[in-house]
C-alpha cells in the first residue's frame, strides 16, 4: 500500500514538472510595443509643425506634444520597471513551492490514511511486533528450558490476552518449578477467563492460601460469585481488600452486589449477578469485559443473546436456558 502511495506521489511530481516546464526556460522578451515608436515619430513631426504655426492651432499642437511626452515618459518608466524585476525568480520559486507543497500533501495523506487501510491498522502493526517478541521468547524458553524463560513467555502471552499460549507457558513453568505460585495463580485466572469457574475456584482456593499476591483472591471471588456461592465470594473479596488489592472500587461494588444478590427479587438481576457481573461489573460499568450499561449493543437483543450463547473473542460462551436468557436480556436494559 505504501508503494502505491509512493507511485501516486511520483506521478504527481512528474505532472507538476511537466506543467511548470515552460516556466523553467528563460522568459521570452515581450514583443516591443509599437506605440512608443509611432509616438516618437509623431512628436518630431509635431515639433516641426509647431515652429511654423500661430495662435489657436499652435496651442492645440503644443497640447498634443505635451500629451505625447507624458505618454512616452510613462512607457519608458514601465519599461524600466519590467527590466528591473528579474523574471526568472518567480518560476523557480513556484517550482520549489509546488514540490514542497506536494511532498507535504503526500506525506499528510499517507500518515492520515495509513492507519485506516484495511488489513493494516496501527494496533495490528503493534500486535505483529508483540507476536514477534512472543515467538522470540518462546524460542529462547525452548532453548534454555528454565522456569524464568517460560515465565517471561507466559507473562507476555497473558498480557496480550493470548490465554492458550499463556496457559501452555505457565504449565511449563509448573513442570520445571513445582513451587512457582505466580504460575499456579495465573493458571487459575485463565481457567476463570476461559469460562471454567469451577476449576478456577479449585485451583485458586489452594493457591491463595499461600500466595501473598492478592490478584488470585479477586478471581477466586469472581469464580465463587459466578458459581452462585455469594458467601464465599464476599469472603474472598474482603480478604483481597485487606491485603491491599488495587481494584478497590470495583470489588466494593461487587461485594455490595453479592450482598444484594442474596435476597434479589428480579430473576434477570440474579442471572446477571451470577453469570456476567464478575467480568462486566456489578452494575455493568465494565471490568475484564467492556461496559454494558447503556451500551448501544443492548438495542440489539439478538446480538447480545448470540454473544452470550457462543462467546466472542476473549469472552467465553455462557450456557443459559431460554427463560433465563429472556430474564437477563430484560434486566440488561435497566442497567
Ligand atoms: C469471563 C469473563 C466474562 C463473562 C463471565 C461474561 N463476559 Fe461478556 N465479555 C467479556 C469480554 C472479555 C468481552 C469482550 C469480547 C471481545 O470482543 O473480545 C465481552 C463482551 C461482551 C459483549 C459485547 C460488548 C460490546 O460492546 O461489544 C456483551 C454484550 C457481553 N459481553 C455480555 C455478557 C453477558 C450478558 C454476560 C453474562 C451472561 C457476559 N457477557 C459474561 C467477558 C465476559
Amino acid at each position: 500500500m505504501i508503494l502505491l502511495y509512493l507511485a501516486a506521489f511520483l506521478v504527481f511530481l512528474l505532472l507538476a514538472l511537466f506543467v511548470l516546464a515552460p516556466l523553467r526556460s528563460a522568459p521570452r522578451p515581450f514583443p516591443e510595443n509599437p506605440r512608443p515608436e509611432e509616438l516618437r515619430l509623431e512628436l518630431q513631426a509635431l515639433k516641426q509643425e509647431a515652429r511654423e504655426l500661430k495662435g489657436e492651432e499652435r496651442v492645440r499642437v503644443l497640447k498634443r506634444i505635451a500629451w505625447i511626452e507624458r505618454e512616452l515618459g510613462t512607457a519608458e518608466r514601465r519599461e524600466a520597471v519590467r527590466a528591473a524585476v528579474p523574471a526568472r525568480r518567480f518560476p523557480v520559486l513556484a517550482v520549489v513551492l509546488v514540490l514542497v507543497g506536494g511532498a507535504a500533501l503526500a506525506a499528510a495523506l499517507v500518515a492520515y490514511t495509513l492507519p485506516r487501510l484495511p488489513g493494516g491498522s496501527v494496533t495490528e502493526a503493534l500486535a505483529v511486533r508483540e507476536l514477534k517478541k512472543l515467538k522470540e521468547l518462546k524460542a529462547e524458553a525452548e532453548r534454555v528450558n528454565t522456569p524464568e524463560a517460560w515465565l517471561a513467555y507466559a507473562d507476555l502471552a497473558f498480557e496480550l490476552h493470548d490465554l492458550e499460549r499463556a496457559a501452555q507457558g505457565y504449565t511449563k513453568v509448573i513442570e520445571l518449578d513445582h513451587k512457582n505460585l505466580k504460575a499456579y495463580r495465573r493458571y487459575g485466572m485463565i481457567l476463570f477467563m476461559a469460562g471454567r469457574p469451577k476449576e478456577a475456584a479449585q485451583v485458586l482456593a489452594v493457591v491463595t492460601r499461600v500466595d501473598p499476591d492478592p490478584e488470585g483472591l479477586l478471581f477466586l471471588g469472581n469464580a465463587y460469585f459466578q458459581l452462585g456461592d455469594y458467601g464465599k465470594a464476599i469472603a474472598a473479596w474482603e480478604t483481597y481488600l485487606k491485603r491491599g488489592g488495587e481494584a478497590r472500587e470495583r470489588v466494593r461494588n461487587l461485594i455490595a452486589t453479592a450482598r444484594a444478590r442474596m435476597n434479589a427479587k428480579d430473576p434477570g438481576e440474579r442471572v446477571y449477578a451470577e453469570k456476567c457481573a464478575a467480568c462486566h461489573g456489578a452494575k455493568g460499568e465494565g471490568g475484564i469485559g467492556p461496559k454494558l450499561a447503556k451500551n448501544p449493543i443492548l438495542n440489539a437483543p439478538e446480538a447480545v443473546a448470540e454473544i452470550v450463547r457462543n462467546g466472542r473473542g476473549r469472552m467465553p460462551a455462557v450456557p443459559l436456558s431460554d427463560a433465563k436468557l429472556a430474564d437477563l436480556l430484560a434486566y440488561l436494559k435497566k442497567l
